[in-house]
Protein backbone atom coordinates (compact mmCIF):
# COMPACT_ATOMS: atom_id res chain seq x y z
CA UNK A 1 0.00 0.00 0.00
CA UNK A 2 1.87 3.28 -0.99
CA UNK A 3 2.13 5.89 1.91
CA UNK A 4 -0.38 8.86 2.34
CA UNK A 5 -2.83 7.47 -0.42
CA UNK A 6 -4.94 4.30 -1.08
CA UNK A 7 -4.29 4.72 -4.53
CA UNK A 8 -1.66 6.11 -6.92
CA UNK A 9 1.39 8.06 -5.61
CA UNK A 10 2.01 9.12 -2.45
CA UNK A 11 1.29 12.57 -0.55
CA UNK A 12 2.88 12.58 2.12
CA UNK A 13 2.66 17.01 2.65
CA UNK A 14 2.03 17.21 6.58
CA UNK A 15 -0.99 19.18 5.52
CA UNK A 16 -2.53 16.85 3.34
CA UNK A 17 -2.46 14.18 5.52
CA UNK A 18 -3.15 16.31 8.75
CA UNK A 19 -6.28 17.33 6.35
CA UNK A 20 -7.06 13.50 5.74
CA UNK A 21 -6.58 12.34 9.10
CA UNK A 22 -10.36 11.14 9.83
CA UNK A 23 -11.52 8.28 11.68
CA UNK A 24 -10.93 5.04 9.71
CA UNK A 25 -13.27 2.79 11.40
CA UNK A 26 -14.16 -0.04 9.20
CA UNK A 27 -10.48 -1.61 8.72
CA UNK A 28 -9.79 -5.37 7.47
CA UNK A 29 -8.88 -8.28 9.47
CA UNK A 30 -5.82 -8.94 7.85
CA UNK A 31 -1.87 -8.75 10.37
CA UNK A 32 -0.36 -5.67 10.16
CA UNK A 33 3.57 -6.07 9.59
CA UNK A 34 5.03 -5.41 13.24
CA UNK A 35 7.56 -2.81 11.77
CA UNK A 36 4.85 -0.28 11.05
CA UNK A 37 3.62 -0.66 14.18
CA UNK A 38 7.08 -0.24 15.49
CA UNK A 39 7.11 3.44 13.04
CA UNK A 40 3.78 4.35 14.23
CA UNK A 41 5.21 3.97 17.65
CA UNK A 42 8.33 5.52 17.35
CA UNK A 43 6.60 8.68 15.28
CA UNK A 44 4.23 8.89 19.01
CA UNK A 45 7.39 9.05 21.01
CA UNK A 46 8.58 12.07 19.17
CA UNK A 47 5.61 13.96 20.81
CA UNK A 48 5.93 16.64 23.31
CA UNK A 49 4.91 15.99 26.78
CA UNK A 50 5.37 17.57 30.17
CA UNK A 51 9.37 18.01 31.50
CA UNK A 52 10.11 15.38 28.43
CA UNK A 53 9.57 13.10 31.64
CA UNK A 54 7.98 10.52 29.24
CA UNK A 55 6.12 8.75 31.46
CA UNK A 56 4.57 7.08 28.65
CA UNK A 57 3.45 3.48 27.74
CA UNK A 58 2.36 1.86 24.91
CA UNK A 59 0.46 -1.53 24.75
CA UNK A 60 0.41 -3.27 21.36
CA UNK A 61 -2.57 -5.75 21.89
CA UNK A 62 -2.48 -8.51 19.54
CA UNK A 63 -4.58 -10.89 21.49
CA UNK A 64 -7.93 -11.93 20.20
CA UNK A 65 -9.06 -13.08 24.21
CA UNK A 66 -8.22 -9.49 25.26
CA UNK A 67 -9.55 -7.29 22.34
CA UNK A 68 -13.41 -9.27 22.81
CA UNK A 69 -13.26 -8.76 26.51
CA UNK A 70 -12.50 -5.04 26.11
CA UNK A 71 -15.26 -4.85 23.14
CA UNK A 72 -17.90 -6.54 25.43
CA UNK A 73 -17.86 -2.96 27.34
CA UNK A 74 -17.14 -1.10 24.44
CA UNK A 75 -20.42 -1.89 23.02
CA UNK A 76 -22.37 -1.69 26.37
CA UNK A 77 -21.21 2.00 26.45
CA UNK A 78 -22.33 2.19 23.17
CA UNK A 79 -25.89 1.39 24.27
CA UNK A 80 -26.01 2.87 27.44
CA UNK A 81 -24.36 6.35 26.22
CA UNK A 82 -23.62 6.91 23.25
CA UNK A 83 -26.30 6.00 20.69
CA UNK A 84 -28.69 7.98 23.50
CA UNK A 85 -26.79 10.84 23.53
CA UNK A 86 -25.87 11.06 19.20
CA UNK A 87 -29.69 10.50 18.76
CA UNK A 88 -30.64 13.84 20.88
CA UNK A 89 -27.78 16.14 19.48
CA UNK A 90 -27.49 17.91 16.65
CA UNK A 91 -25.02 17.19 14.04
CA UNK A 92 -22.04 19.01 14.69
CA UNK A 93 -20.64 22.20 12.51
CA UNK A 94 -19.48 21.38 8.60
CA UNK A 95 -21.86 18.07 9.19
CA UNK A 96 -25.41 17.30 7.71
CA UNK A 97 -27.89 15.51 9.20
CA UNK A 98 -27.00 12.80 6.84
CA UNK A 99 -23.49 12.75 7.35
CA UNK A 100 -24.12 12.47 10.77
CA UNK A 101 -26.69 10.04 10.43
CA UNK A 102 -23.55 8.27 8.63
CA UNK A 103 -21.23 8.56 11.55
CA UNK A 104 -23.52 6.67 13.68
CA UNK A 105 -23.66 4.05 11.46
CA UNK A 106 -19.76 4.12 11.77
CA UNK A 107 -19.59 4.25 15.22
CA UNK A 108 -21.80 1.45 15.72
CA UNK A 109 -19.79 -0.30 13.02
CA UNK A 110 -16.59 0.06 15.27
CA UNK A 111 -18.40 -0.96 17.83
CA UNK A 112 -19.32 -4.57 16.17
CA UNK A 113 -15.93 -5.11 15.01
CA UNK A 114 -13.44 -3.05 17.35
CA UNK A 115 -11.70 -6.05 18.39
CA UNK A 116 -11.43 -7.98 14.97
CA UNK A 117 -9.01 -5.34 14.25
CA UNK A 118 -5.60 -6.76 14.00
CA UNK A 119 -3.57 -4.64 16.45
CA UNK A 120 -4.61 -2.14 18.88
CA UNK A 121 -2.37 0.37 20.42
CA UNK A 122 -3.42 1.33 24.05
CA UNK A 123 -1.16 4.72 25.50
CA UNK A 124 -0.71 4.71 28.63
CA UNK A 125 0.89 6.46 31.82
CA UNK A 126 1.60 6.06 35.44
CA UNK A 127 -0.36 8.73 36.87
CA UNK A 128 -3.58 9.05 39.45
CA UNK A 129 -4.14 12.21 38.45
CA UNK A 130 -7.13 13.09 36.29
CA UNK A 131 -6.51 16.73 35.03
CA UNK A 132 -6.04 17.88 32.12
CA UNK A 133 -2.39 18.11 32.41
CA UNK A 134 -2.13 14.84 32.54
CA UNK A 135 -3.63 14.11 29.21
CA UNK A 136 -1.73 16.80 27.81
CA UNK A 137 1.27 14.56 28.00
CA UNK A 138 0.22 11.87 25.96
CA UNK A 139 -2.68 13.19 23.55
CA UNK A 140 -0.19 14.93 21.41
CA UNK A 141 1.55 10.95 20.95
CA UNK A 142 -1.92 9.95 20.03
CA UNK A 143 -2.21 12.42 17.33
CA UNK A 144 0.97 12.26 16.04
CA UNK A 145 0.46 8.42 16.00
CA UNK A 146 -3.17 8.58 13.60
CA UNK A 147 -0.76 10.67 11.79
CA UNK A 148 1.70 8.13 11.34
CA UNK A 149 -0.82 5.38 10.55
CA UNK A 150 -2.33 7.75 8.07
CA UNK A 151 1.17 8.18 6.03
CA UNK A 152 1.46 5.14 6.55
CA UNK A 153 -2.01 4.35 4.27
CA UNK A 154 -3.18 2.83 7.64
CA UNK A 155 -6.55 3.02 9.03
CA UNK A 156 -7.00 4.16 12.97
CA UNK A 157 -9.23 6.03 15.08
CA UNK A 158 -8.97 7.62 18.67
CA UNK A 159 -11.84 6.14 21.06
CA UNK A 160 -11.68 6.30 24.57
CA UNK A 161 -15.40 4.92 25.54
CA UNK A 162 -14.02 2.30 26.87
CA UNK A 163 -13.23 4.40 29.67
CA UNK A 164 -16.84 4.29 30.66
CA UNK A 165 -15.79 1.03 32.37
CA UNK A 166 -12.67 2.10 33.12
CA UNK A 167 -11.56 -0.60 35.73
CA UNK A 168 -13.36 -3.33 33.95
CA UNK A 169 -11.31 -2.51 30.63
CA UNK A 170 -8.13 -1.50 32.16
CA UNK A 171 -8.46 -5.13 34.06
CA UNK A 172 -8.70 -6.42 30.90
CA UNK A 173 -5.71 -5.13 29.34
CA UNK A 174 -4.16 -6.19 32.42
CA UNK A 175 -2.72 -2.81 33.39
CA UNK A 176 -0.64 -2.48 36.50
CA UNK A 177 -2.26 -0.18 39.74
CA UNK A 178 -1.44 3.06 38.92
CA UNK A 179 -1.12 2.87 35.27
CA UNK A 180 -3.90 4.05 33.30
CA UNK A 181 -5.32 4.12 29.56
CA UNK A 182 -5.66 7.17 27.72
CA UNK A 183 -7.38 5.65 24.59
CA UNK A 184 -7.77 2.94 22.44
CA UNK A 185 -6.09 3.37 19.11
CA UNK A 186 -7.58 0.25 16.91
CA UNK A 187 -5.51 0.09 13.70
CA UNK A 188 -5.69 -2.15 10.57
CA UNK A 189 -5.30 -1.58 6.73
CA UNK A 190 -8.80 0.40 6.18
CA UNK A 191 -11.66 -1.24 3.77
CA UNK A 192 -12.49 2.87 2.92
CA UNK A 193 -10.51 5.78 1.42
CA UNK A 194 -9.22 8.37 2.70
CA UNK A 195 -11.09 11.41 2.44
CA UNK A 196 -11.06 15.34 4.09
CA UNK A 197 -12.22 15.56 7.58
CA UNK A 198 -15.13 18.02 8.07
CA UNK A 199 -15.05 20.76 10.62
CA UNK A 200 -16.53 24.30 10.63
CA UNK A 201 -14.59 27.34 9.51
CA UNK A 202 -12.03 28.84 11.34
CA UNK A 203 -13.64 32.54 11.82
CA UNK A 204 -16.41 30.95 13.96
CA UNK A 205 -14.00 29.54 16.37
CA UNK A 206 -10.75 32.28 16.31
CA UNK A 207 -10.51 35.38 18.18
CA UNK A 208 -8.13 38.06 17.62
CA UNK A 209 -6.50 39.95 20.44
CA UNK A 210 -10.24 40.26 22.53
CA UNK A 211 -12.57 37.21 23.17
CA UNK A 212 -15.18 37.54 20.56
CA UNK A 213 -13.52 39.97 18.33
CA UNK A 214 -13.41 38.47 14.86
CA UNK A 215 -10.66 37.02 13.36
CA UNK A 216 -10.31 37.69 9.53
CA UNK A 217 -9.44 34.91 7.08
CA UNK A 218 -6.52 36.61 5.91
CA UNK A 219 -4.95 37.63 9.35
CA UNK A 220 -0.70 36.39 8.89
CA UNK A 221 1.20 35.81 12.10
CA UNK A 222 2.75 39.25 13.45
CA UNK A 223 6.01 37.96 12.63
CA UNK A 224 4.94 38.39 8.66
CA UNK A 225 3.28 41.80 8.40
CA UNK A 226 4.37 45.77 9.05
C1 LIG B 1 -11.48 12.31 22.95
C2 LIG B 1 -12.00 11.54 21.76
C3 LIG B 1 -12.66 10.34 21.97
C4 LIG B 1 -13.16 9.63 20.88
N1 LIG B 1 -13.74 8.42 21.11
C5 LIG B 1 -14.25 7.72 20.07
C6 LIG B 1 -14.81 6.44 20.29
O1 LIG B 1 -14.84 5.91 21.40
N2 LIG B 1 -15.32 5.79 19.22
C7 LIG B 1 -15.27 6.31 17.95
O2 LIG B 1 -15.75 5.65 17.03
N3 LIG B 1 -14.69 7.51 17.71
C8 LIG B 1 -14.19 8.22 18.74
N4 LIG B 1 -13.57 9.42 18.52
C9 LIG B 1 -13.44 9.92 17.14
C10 LIG B 1 -14.38 11.10 16.88
O3 LIG B 1 -15.71 10.62 16.85
C11 LIG B 1 -13.99 11.75 15.55
O4 LIG B 1 -12.70 12.29 15.65
C12 LIG B 1 -14.94 12.88 15.17
O5 LIG B 1 -16.23 12.39 14.97
C13 LIG B 1 -14.48 13.60 13.91
O6 LIG B 1 -14.47 12.68 12.86
P1 LIG B 1 -13.22 12.59 11.87
O7 LIG B 1 -12.00 12.41 12.76
O8 LIG B 1 -13.50 11.39 11.01
O9 LIG B 1 -13.17 13.85 11.12
C14 LIG B 1 -13.02 10.14 19.57
C15 LIG B 1 -12.31 11.32 19.37
C16 LIG B 1 -11.80 12.01 20.45
C17 LIG B 1 -11.00 13.28 20.21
Amino acid sequence: MAAGTNSGSPNTDVFHIIATTRAMRRLKAEPVPRELITQIIQAGICAPNGGNAQNWRFLVVEDPIVKATVQAYYRRAFDEVVRPLHLSTPPPPGTSNDEYSRQLSSVEYLTDHIHEAPVWIVPCQDTSSDTRSAGASIYPAVQNMLLAARALGLGATLTTRHLLFQNETEAALGLPSGTHSYAILPIGWPRGRFGPVRRGVTSQVAYLNRWGAPYPSDARPSSETG
